[in-house]
């Protein structure tokens, strides 16, 4: 399963790439305003920590605009995947572009037959918001495991399910078992994975023993 980071705070994609456990990082809008950068300065920068997809939405709302500002976008680096919004106008351009042989993800999807549409536009990456869904009352994974059954039932689909608004380890562990290609985390929530109080415990246990024999290995 890879992890991408879901933020535009390219201190955190720094800290967080040296894991060597970050396959890729994917922004927003939002995620780009409250970095309060530029967008093209710092997808650039991005692409310079991360070697995997770097996802960047477009901003326009219809097909011509969405293929123009995409034309920005795909030249900031290679590693630039096209965000685009799950709207006839987006799976349009979509379509377009993956038919160019360029990495694009549709965004803001809400549904299983609106991730066969993403699918059928030949899209690398689907990303279902299960914690907006969770919010209004709804199964977030549910969708997950719906698209999943689905795509399986359609290998030509080569399509990757990026599970996103991933707000907890519980959500990563429900996606990860029903085989999701793809999860974009807060940084806050990445970090969280390392953690088990019975590891701390565990190491300053070790910690205090080894001290006890005064060795030291070299
Ligand atoms: C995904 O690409 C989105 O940027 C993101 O996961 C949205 O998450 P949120 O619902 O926490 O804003």
């Amino acid at each position: 399963m890879k992890f991408f980071v879901d933020t535009a705070d390219t201190a955190e994609i720094k800290s967080l790439a040296a894991s060597g456990l970050l396959d890729g990082v994917t922004t927003n809008p939002s995620l780009i305003a409250k970095s309060g950068r530029k967008i093209l300065e710092v997808v650039a920068e991005i692409c310079g920590i991360v070697e995997g997809p770097v996802s960047a939405e477009v901003a326009a709302m219809d097909y011509d605009g969405m293929m123009r500002e995409a034309a920005v976008l795909r030249k900031i680096a290679a590693n630039v995947a096209v965000k685009l919004p799950l709207t006839p106008d987006g799976l349009r351009a979509c379509k377009a572009l993956s038919g160019e042989g360029v990495m694009t993800n549709v965004t803001l999807c809400f549904s299983a037959p609106q991730a066969l549409l993403a699918a059928k536009a030949g899209a690398t990456f689907v990303s279902p918001f299960i914690g907006r869904l969770d919010d209004i009352g709804q199964d977030g994974v549910e969708l997950i495991a719906d698209i999943m059954t689905i795509y399986r039932n359609y290998p030509a689909l080569k399509t990757e399910v990026l599970a996103a608004s991933v707000r907890h380890p519980v959500h990563l562990l429900a996606v990860a078992k029903l085989g999701a290609h793809v999860a974009t985390l807060p940084p806050a929530v990445l970090r969280m994975l390392y953690q088990h109080p019975l590891t701390d415990k565990g190491l300053a246990a070790f910690m205090a023993d080894w001290a006890k024999t005064g060795q030291t290995i070299a």
